[in-house]
């Protein structure tokens, strides 16, 4: 799959196993950042490699930070190459944040080749080329626009992911069947039982057409100025979900509970059918897996959230919500979400999940 970006043109390449790991981390003038684990659970693909060339880095969000960046930076004019020298890296989320950074700061950008090893990662994120770190309490304050020039897909590593990492991704493969319309949701709805199997020949369909889906989003709207903004549908409120739960519930977790609580809304103000809605939550609560105790904090603390959140552009609230449902579904980008309708959402969930 080929993604035409105002940088490059750059390529999704779908590997059919775990062999092409090893040849591609032979690649010269390289330096390999890996995610810790993904280097524990693959070992014997990196057996090879020269340690002065391998950087291991604990995926988490304290590590997610300029430091990381700067220390991958010093590896990187260690290796003789120096504008062409290759940053290789192999991880999810957090590996693509920190990596593509550096990449798109060290002599005014190299070379980036990215392996997404999390459902979530190869789904969406791995596409669209936005790079992020985490600075003070500000989660993805620092950021810039930089696409890999290379995104190698195996999703024969997605079954060493834990059950929680692999249900945040499907949380997002989710997502964008639910925009997409009835199709969308009819497709999902048979074949979320596959997916949670972890079914190979399903997975893969779903992680292409998941980005096939996006891809149209961003080749029209890059730097996310119009279109792409509707790619945000749940975020709002997944977003304040993490943060008042201190990112106890992962991202793709955050967003399908976001999920119902943007359609609670949609239905409340006679937007889309109660036939959508429940078919819709049928399918989220399928792979939500959470303490909802989690949740039972203040109204202050998630409009307090909200309103730090980057999407919001002034006084009232925004938030992207499914305006209509048809063979297409059709997405709108609301600036009057109340007070009222946060909390009517938030206990709305809950009653679901609890039910
Ligand atoms: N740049 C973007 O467009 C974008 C979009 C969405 C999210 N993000 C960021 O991505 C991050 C979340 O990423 P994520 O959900 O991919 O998770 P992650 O990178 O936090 O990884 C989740 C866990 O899975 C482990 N892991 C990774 N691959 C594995 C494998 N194959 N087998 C076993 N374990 C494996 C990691 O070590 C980690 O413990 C957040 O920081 C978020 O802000 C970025
Ligand atoms: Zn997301």
């Amino acid at each position: 799959m080929k993604i035409q970006s105002r940088f490059k043109e750059y390529e999704v390449i779908f590997e059919d196993n775990k062999v092409f790991l090893r040849d591609l981390v032979s690649k010269p003038n390289s330096e390999i950042v890996v995610d810790k684990n993904v280097y524990e659970l693959y070992k014997d693909c990196f057996e090879e490699i020269p340690s002065e060339r391998l950087f291991v880095v604990e995926a988490t969000e304290k590590n997610k930070v300029v430091d990381t960046a700067l220390d991958i930076c010093e590896r990187i004019t260690e290796i003789p190459a120096k504008r062409n020298a290759t940053l290789i890296s192999i991880g999810g989320g957090i590996i693509q944040d920190i990596t593509g950074f550096v990449a798109n700061v060290t002599y005014r950008g190299i070379n980036w080749i990215f392996v997404p090893t999390t459902l979530l990662a190869a789904c969406d994120s791995c596409i669209g080329g936005k790079t992020s770190l985490n600075y003070k309490k500000y989660k993805n304050l620092l950021g810039t626009f930089y696409p890999p020039d290379e995104i190698h897909i195996c999703s024969e590593m997605f079954h060493t992911l834990t059950e929680r990492d692999f249900k945040s991704g499907l949380g997002e493969v989710v997502k964008f069947n639910i925009m997409a319309g009835q199709n969308g949701l009819k497709n999902i709805e048979d074949n979320i039982e596959g997916l949670l199997e972890r079914k190979p020949q399903i997975v893969d369909q779903f992680v292409h057409s998941s980005l096939s889906f996006k891809k149209k989003f961003i080749e029209v709207d890059e730097f996310d100025k119009g279109e792409r903004i509707k790619l945000n549908f749940a975020h709002t409120f997944g977003h304040a979900i993490e943060v008042v739960t201190e990112y106890e519930i992962p991202h793709g977790t955050a967003v399908a509970i976001g999920m119902i609580m943007a359609n609670s809304i949609s239905e409340k103000r006679g937007l889309i059918s109660s036939d959508v809605v429940n078919r819709s939550e049928k399918v989220l609560l399928e792979v939500i897996d959470i303490d909802s105790n989690l949740l039972d904090k203040p109204l202050e603390e998630y409009m307090k959230a909200i309103r730090k959140d980057k999407k919001q552009v002034s006084e009232s609230l925004t938030a992207v919500l499914i305006s209509h449902y048809g063979e297409k579904g059709e997405l709108s980008v609301v600036h009057d979400v109340t007070e009222q309708e946060i909390d009517y959402a938030i206990n709305y969930f809950k009653k679901l999940y609890r039910a």
